[in-house]
């Protein structure tokens, strides 16, 4: 990450899993703009496809066809080949589009796949993880070993339940307590922040659970036009209402602090952190 000096801080490369408890509230949308926000902001990014049964960001970023996740995994190439350049300076780890043996990875392989992504971790600042959505074992891992967890919803009960049942999944492995909350596809005249405050009272009940506003994407027809024309809507459409939305959450995402402790053994980015940690207590002495 730049200073405002303009140098380059210790490496503290930081993984946000973009996740919901139902599908279609707008993960992918998020994640691809999030991401094309933040290399808009000159963060270096790498954006996951993490939905490995029914993976799109290919498709929604019309990828030239390539390696990908089941070619890292099958060992036919490194982790660093089946980075792709994407449309906006993005570069994308796409995953494949209905290959059963990516949906029924042992949690052990997955724990290798994250694992390997340290070899990303000294030229990156952020990697973005499109998961799928729901409680399957592999989303609930990438989200524990990842340092952020963004969780999208809408305003819409069964949105608002499963996102509660994703939060009490995520707290049930007992590495993880601390959510950011963002409010998709408001519409004109709704209060995104009673929404979030609906969510907020569904896990009352939870102990030990802190749930963090987000900030709030507005409805916008023009997600749907960058879509069909293969790119972030950010980078389409600057002065879309959208891509305000888009860009606040850049700059806020910059200034989470950082998870203190390691969440388990399972984590991304982890030697990467210890090495900093080291490296921090170094300058102190
Ligand atoms: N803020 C928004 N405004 C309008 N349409 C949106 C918005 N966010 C997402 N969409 C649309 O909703 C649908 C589902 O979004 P997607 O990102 O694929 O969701 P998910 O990844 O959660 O399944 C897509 O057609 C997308 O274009
Ligand atoms: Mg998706």
């Amino acid at each position: 990450m730049m200073t405002p000096t303009g140098r380059r801080e210790m490496t503290r490369t930081r993984a946000l899993a973009v996740t919901s408890g139902k599908g279609g509230v707008g993960k992918s949308t998020v994640a691809v703009n999030l991401a094309a926000a933040l290399v808009a902001r000159g963060e270096r990014v790498v954006l996951l496809d993490a939905d490995l049964s029914l993976a799109n960001l290919d498709v929604l970023l019309e990828l030239a066809p390539g390696m990908n996740l089941a070619d890292v995994l099958e060992g036919r190439c490194g982790l660093t080949e089946a980075v792709r350049c994407g449309p906006a300076g993005l570069r994308v780890v796409p995953a494949t589009q209905g290959n059963p043996k990516m949906s029924a990875l042992s949690h052990l392989e997955r724990a290798g796949l994250i694992q390997a992504f340290s070899e990303l971790g000294p030229e990156i600042d952020w990697l973005v993880i499109d998961t799928a959505a729901g409680m399957t074992p592999a989303t609930l891992q990438f989200c524990v070993a990842a340092q952020d967890v963004l969780i999208v919803i809408c305003d819409e009960p069964a949105s608002l339940s499963d996102a509660c049942a994703m939060v009490r999944a995520l707290k049930e492995t007992g590495r993880r307590s601390r959510f950011r909350i963002l409010v998709n596809m408001v519409a004109a005249g709704e209060d995104p922040r009673a929404t979030f405050l609906r969510l907020v009272d569904l896990t009352d009940s939870m102990a030990e659970v802190s749930l963090e506003y987000a900030g709030s994407v507005p409805y916008d027809r023009t997600v749907a036009t960058a879509a069909r024309e293969g790119q972030p809507v950010v980078t389409a459409h600057p002065d879309a209402p959208v891509t305000s939305a888009f860009t606040k959450l850049a700059r806020d995402t910059g200034r989470w602090p950082l998870p203190s402790t390691a969440s388990g053994q399972s984590e991304f980015f982890l030697e990467n952190k210890i090495h900093n940690e080291v490296m921090e207590r170094r300058v102190r002495i």
